[in-house]
């Protein structure tokens, strides 16, 4: 069900994707929340996510991924690794998890540069994110920060690209969340339709659904 018009204050909102052909139902369920609970994660969660990451698919079995994880344990922590966000992503600091996702750019075997490493590490990141979900948490994913000042804070070493900060925790109301915000949030979900991002054969040729003499997909 969607809560999307419901405005009740301890309503959670939900924004399941509208599909046009069935999905499983963790992908339709995910989704980019940004009210945060300031509930601390249990460890056994956070741990679970991390191993949904573990086990990502990735060229020549690099794992390029690396994630430097920040808690509400240590809150002297948690803010140093909050202070690299940029303003457009306060909401985060209310997280109780707050992460430094980077990748690793050439391959460890012959140094070479692999050109694959970003893509492994969104491979990995989405793993997470479902994994998130499937623990009845939230997860947003943020490339708004200052990736020099990061690098800085974090100490990464030149051989690795700061990829995203990834916040995760419970979910709490919107009412956590600033007005402007608030509206974004009740905004539908989109996307393109799958005839502009699939193709026939040759780029232009958008899929479309083969149907029967009644218009019903076969
Ligand atoms: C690599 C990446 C970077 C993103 N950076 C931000 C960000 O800095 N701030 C933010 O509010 N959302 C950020 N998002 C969330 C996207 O806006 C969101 O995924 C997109 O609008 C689709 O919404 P959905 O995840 O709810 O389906 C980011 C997402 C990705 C994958």
């Amino acid at each position: 069900m969607n809560d999307l018009n419901k405005d009740s204050t301890t309503t959670l909102i939900t924004k399941p994707a509208k599909t046009d052909y069935p999905i499983s139902e963790l992908i339709a369920k995910r989704w980019s929340a940004r009210a945060f609970s300031t509930r601390p994660v249990e460890r056994s969660k956070l741990l679970s996510i991390l191993e949904a990451a573990r086990w990502a698919p990735s060229s020549r079995n690099e794992q390029p991924w690396r994630y430097i994880i920040f808690t509400s344990e240590n809150v002297e922590k948690l803010k140093k690794a909050q202070s690299v966000l940029k303003d457009i992503n306060d909401y985060a600091k209310r997280a109780p998890i707050l992460i430094c996702a980077i990748t690793k750019k050439t391959y460890s075997d012959n140094s070479n540069y692999n050109r694959l490493h970003f893509h492994d590490l969104g491979a990995a990141n989405e793993n997470m994110f479902l994994e998130a979900f499937n623990q009845g948490l939230i997860m947003h994913e943020m490339g708004g920060f200052e990736v020099q000042k990061a690098r800085e804070v974090f100490n990464i070493p030149e051989d690795f690209e700061l990829g995203i900060m990834i916040a995760i925790g419970y979910q709490d109301t919107h009412q956590v969340l600033p007005e402007r915000l608030i509206q974004k949030t009740k905004m539908p979900r989109e996307r393109k339709l799958l005839s502009e991002i699939a193709f026939n054969e040759e780029l232009g040729n958008g899929i479309t659904a083969d149907t029967d003499e009644n218009n019903q997909i076969k």
